[in-house]
This record gives C-alpha cells, sequence and structure tokens, in this order.
C-alpha cells in the first residue's frame, strides 16, 4: 500500500531524462538518482571516461543509462548534444541542467573570454536545451525542467563575479520558462546549492580551515555532499512536484537562511 502511494507521487518509471554535467560532483548524484527512480537517463558532458564511469555503475545497478559526450560551451554543440541524446531514449520529459563552469578571477581581471565562456555553459546551454526541450514537453503535456544554480545568485561570494550573474540570469530563466509553459503540465524550478565538495572546489575544498568555517556557516552543521540532492531532484522530477513551479529550492543546510 505505501509502496503504491509513493509510487504515484515520486516514480519515474516509464521517464526519459537528459542531465547535462552528469558525470560528476551534483550533476551524476541527480543523475543516479533520477535513474533508480526508474528514469532512462541520458549524461551529457565532456569527458568520455567519466561518462563511462558514470552510465557503468548505473547499469551494474540496473539502470537504463547512457552518455553522449559534447562541449555545452558552443552553441553548435549544445544542439548536437540534444539531438543525440534525445535519439537514445526518445524526446526527455525531464531535463536537468547542471553542467557548469566557475573561473573566479578577481573582478579588476574578469575578461571578456572569461565571461564568454561561463554564459555560454551556465545560462546559454540551458536556455537553448529548454528551447529544444520545452515545447515538445508542453505538447504531450508534462515536462520537469530542473535548473542547478548556485548561492552566488543571491549574494556575492569568493568572487561571484560572472558565475554569480550566469546563476542569477539562470534563476530567472527558470521563472520565465514557468511562467511560459506550466499550464501546459511543464514545470521549471531551480536547485539552490551553496558549497558542496565536488571537483568544481577543488581549490576552496583543499583548505581545511575554510572547509571548516563554511560548515560552521549552515545550520546543519557540514557542508554538502551531491547526494543531498537525490531528494529534491526526484521531488523536482515527478508527478509530486506539479504545482511548484518558478522556485528556488535551497539544499544548502541553511547556509542562505541566517
Ligand atoms: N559544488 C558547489 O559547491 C556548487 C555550489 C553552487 C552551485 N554549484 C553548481 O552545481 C553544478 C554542478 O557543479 P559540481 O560542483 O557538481 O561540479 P563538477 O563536479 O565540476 O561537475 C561539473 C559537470 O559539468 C560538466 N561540464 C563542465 N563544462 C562543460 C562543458 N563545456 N560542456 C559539457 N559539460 C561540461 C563537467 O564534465 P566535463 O568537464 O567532462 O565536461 C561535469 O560533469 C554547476 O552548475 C555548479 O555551478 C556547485
Amino acid at each position: 500500500m505505501s509502496a503504491d502511494y509513493l509510487s504515484s507521487l515520486f516514480s519515474l518509471d516509464g521517464r526519459v531524462a537528459v542531465v547535462t554535467g552528469g558525470s560528476s560532483g551534483i550533476g551524476r548524484a541527480i543523475a543516479g538518482a533520477l535513474a533508480r527512480a526508474g528514469a532512462s537517463v541520458v549524461v551529457v558532458a565532456r569527458r568520455e571516461a567519466e561518462l563511462a564511469a558514470t552510465v557503468d555503475e548505473l547499469t551494474a545497478d540496473g539502470c537504463r543509462a547512457a552518455a553522449v559526450s559534447a562541449d555545452l560551451a558552443a552553441r553548435e554543440g549544445v544542439r548536437a548534444a540534444a539531438d543525440e541524446a534525445a535519439a537514445v531514449f526518445g524526446e526527455p520529459d525531464v531535463l536537468v541542467s547542471s553542467a557548469g563552469i566557475n573561473l573566479r578571477p578577481p573582478m579588476d581581471g574578469l575578461d571578456e573570454a572569461t565571461w564568454d565562456a561561463t554564459m555560454a555553459v551556465n545560462l546559454e546551454a540551458p536556455f537553448l536545451l529548454g528551447q529544444r526541450f520545452g515545447p515538445g514537453m508542453a505538447e504531450r503535456g508534462f515536462g520537469r525542467l530542473i535548473h542547478v544554480s548556485s548561492q552566488q545568485a543571491h549574494r556575492a561570494f569568493v568572487q561571484s563575479g560572472a558565475y554569480g550573474v550566469s546563476k542569477g540570469g539562470l534563476e530567472s530563466l527558470a521563472r520565465s520558462q514557468a511562467e511560459a509553459w506550466s499550464v501546459r503540465g511543464v514545470t521549471a524550478n531551480t536547485l539552490v546549492p551553496g558549497f558542496v565538495m565536488t571537483p568544481l572546489n577543488a581549490r576552496l575544498s583543499s583548505d581545511p580551515q575554510r572547509v571548516a568555517a563554511l560548515a560552521d556557516r549552515t545550520l546543519v552543521g557540514r557542508n554538502g555532499l551531491p547526494d543531498d540532492f537525490a531528494g529534491a531532484a526526484v521531488f523536482l522530477a515527478s508527478a509530486a512536484s506539479a504545482y511548484v513551479t518558478g522556485q528556488s529550492v535551497f539544499v544548502d543546510g541553511g547556509f542562505s537562511v541566517h
């Protein structure tokens, strides 16, 4: 009984999900969560070995998973990746945009190349993928657009620079997508991490004093782990979140509320 009830709310059986950045960190944990909840998952990133390791791990667990190697910094790369990803299990019901870069030059040295690269991966790729998949989801009457933003969309923090701007834009993009498509069953929401121990943060993570100070700034008393995003991602991808749209959902141990 409870299994049936939980399944009617949260099961992703029969759904197809595309997860950019699904080969590492937060995206990899989300890809695993969606796959274990029943979705067929295509992970998209550049490095082949990490993609293959992700797919191997999921298929060994009995999940349906595949990979597409693509550079999302180029518009042609995004378009080709979208077509290739949709060719594997069909047009996606769920799109998770987790691929991101944080180059962190101080403002004085923030040049146009860094700005362009940051906007291309963090903001333009989610926009282009939304344009590619959103209308089809709306036509079919179900869709879930899930973006991974950052607390830096909300506050300046360790040289937010172009990165914070791109994430602020990303949360606005989610609201615009929600405005456009929610009435046809397509929700758009953002997951907002605080500080999560992943390769993106290799430099900060290797400084034990900074790591401890950041953990102290949370209410839970520790920094984030990729698996902290599993439950929120399944919720936002599932039937259960049909009336949640245009929202920024903070998964940050309380970092942002004090
Ligand atoms: N970790 C944190 O504390 C934190 C905090 C706030 C927000 N976030 C956000 O969370 C998301 C995931 O970050 P993470 O910490 O999990 O980082 P991560 O472990 O470095 O993963 C980033 C992923 O994005 C992919 N990627 C990067 N550039 C790409 C490109 N040009 N084309 C295709 N794929 C690309 C990477 O694969 P390849 O390198 O192989 O392409 C990798 O799969 C990002 O959007 C990040 O901004 C993280």
